[in-house]
Formats: C-alpha cells, structure tokens, sequence
C-alpha cells in the first residue's frame, strides 16, 4: 500500500566526470514503475545530475539546506526556497554525519525541518542510534527521542509527506548492515510511535533504513513490514547495483 522509496546519497563523492558517467548509466537502468527513485548529489553537482536525469523518473533532492528559507547574508549557505526554485523534491534533514561531525543538535535539525517543508520539498529526516548507544540498550530511546522533538515541534501530520530514514550509525559506511529483523524492530517502533499520534498517518509514512544496504542484502531488508525502500550511500554510486536495489524494493 505505501508505495517504496530508494534514495541514494551520494555524499561527498563525485566528480564533473563520474557524475556524467553515473548519471548515464542511471538513466540506462530498468527501474520499477511502482518504487520512487531519488539521488541526492553534493550540490555543486545539481544542476548536472537534474539535466542528465531529466528524461526519466529519477527525482533529485538536496544533502542539506540552510535553516532560513528566504535569501539574505548567510555566506556559503543555500536555502530551502533556493532549493526547491532549482526543481529539489526532497532533502535530507539530520543525517548522523552532520549531527555528529558537523555537531547539528535536535533544534538545528527541526528548523531545517520544517524549512524544507516550508520551501515545498519533502524531508528524509534520518534518525540513529551510535554503536555505543545500542549497547547499552538506548536505541530506541534515542530513536523515539529524536523523532519526538519533530513531533513536538512540528505535529505528526507532517509524515505525511516527510519520509523518516532510520540509519543505525554502526552500519553506515562499515558494511555491518542491520539484521532485517534488528531493522524491523526499531521501524515498528517508530511507526506505533507515530500511531500512538495518529494511526492514519502512521499508516501511509514511509519509513526507510540505510546502513550499509548493497543488491545482495536488500531484498530481505524490503521485504520487512516497516521498511519501505532504502537510503543508499556508497552502493548508489554504481549505478547498476543501485538498480539492482531499486529492483528489489
Ligand atoms: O545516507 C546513507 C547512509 O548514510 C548509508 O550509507 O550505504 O554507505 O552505509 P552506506
């Protein structure tokens, strides 16, 4: 009934020439007309990859986006409504590496929130627990907490538009993948967290996991209750096991 989502962010990576490289191939993939496919590029590499994917279904979203909507005097900053202007659909919101390398707080992550909603795009707001935190048995307390300042700040309603990605912070980039059922776990809670609120739109929010996620071990990942597609960081950089995920969502 939800209909799937595979986003690939590509992070920090790319260049003039692999981006065209990717994006062709991108485009020569067969992809499944009832999954979403979204690539996220670093932003330099934008306005490339939304011309070479312009003949397909690919949508294009943004890593990042200033806490202000508007324009103005904020010197390296691009803004939400600069984003959407540009034709970004989506945009991620509160990924473990700016949370924990660029120190972005629960707060920070709310205003960029709900200035992505605002400028008219959809959040992929990403939530995790660290190695640490599993251990010693938080996981779903960190989880649910930074789902609930959301919540807070913005009400429930909005995941029914925004997407949640839930990415371990132990499996990303490490090739430790979640067990499905370690994911299916931690979506459930989330999604009765979100039922607790209001059951319709726990219904139909879509609920992503990322973490180290590659063509052999999605299928059984998207075949969990609670996982409706993927966030997909290194894998979505070739572009025929990227389709090879797209495929099996
Ligand atoms: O945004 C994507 C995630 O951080 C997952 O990255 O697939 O390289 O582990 P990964």
């Amino acid at each position: 009934m939800r209909r799937p989502l595979v986003a690939g962010n590509w992070k920090m990576n790319g260049t003039r020439s692999s981006v065209a490289e990717l994006t062709r191939d991108l485009v020569r993939q067969v992809l499944p007309g009832s999954v979403d496919v979204a690539v996220f590029p670093s932003l330099i590499h934008l306005d490339m990859a939304m011309h070479a994917l312009a003949s397909g279904s690919i949508s294009v979203g943004a890593q990042n986006c200033a806490e202000e909507s508007g324009q103005g005097a904020l010197t390296g900053e691009v803004s939400g409504g600069q984003l959407a202007e540009f034709g970004c659909r989506w945009v991620l919101v509160g990924h473990s590496e700016r949370r924990l390398v660029m120190g972005e707080s629960d707060a920070v992550v709310s205003r960029k929130f709900a200035t992505v909603l605002a400028s008219g795009m959809s959040p992929v707001l990403c939530l995790g627990e660290t190695l640490e935190q599993r251990r010693s048995g938080k996981t779903l307390e960190v989880v649910l907490g930074q789902l609930c300042r959301i919540i807070e700040d913005h009400g429930v309603a909005v995941f029914a538009n925004a997407v949640i990605a839930y990415e371990p912070v132990w499996a990303i980039g490490t090739g430790l993948t979640a067990t499905p059922g370690q994911a299916q776990e931690v979506h459930a809670a989330i999604r009765g967290y979100l039922a607790n609120e209001d059951a319709a739109v726990a219904e139909i929010a879509r609920l992503l996991y990322g973490g180290s996620v590659k063509a052999e071990n999605a299928a059984e990942l998207f075949a969990m209750a609670d996982i409706d597609g993927g966030l997909i960081g290194g894998a979505s950089l070739k572009a025929d096991e990227f389709g090879a995920i797209c495929r099996a969502a």
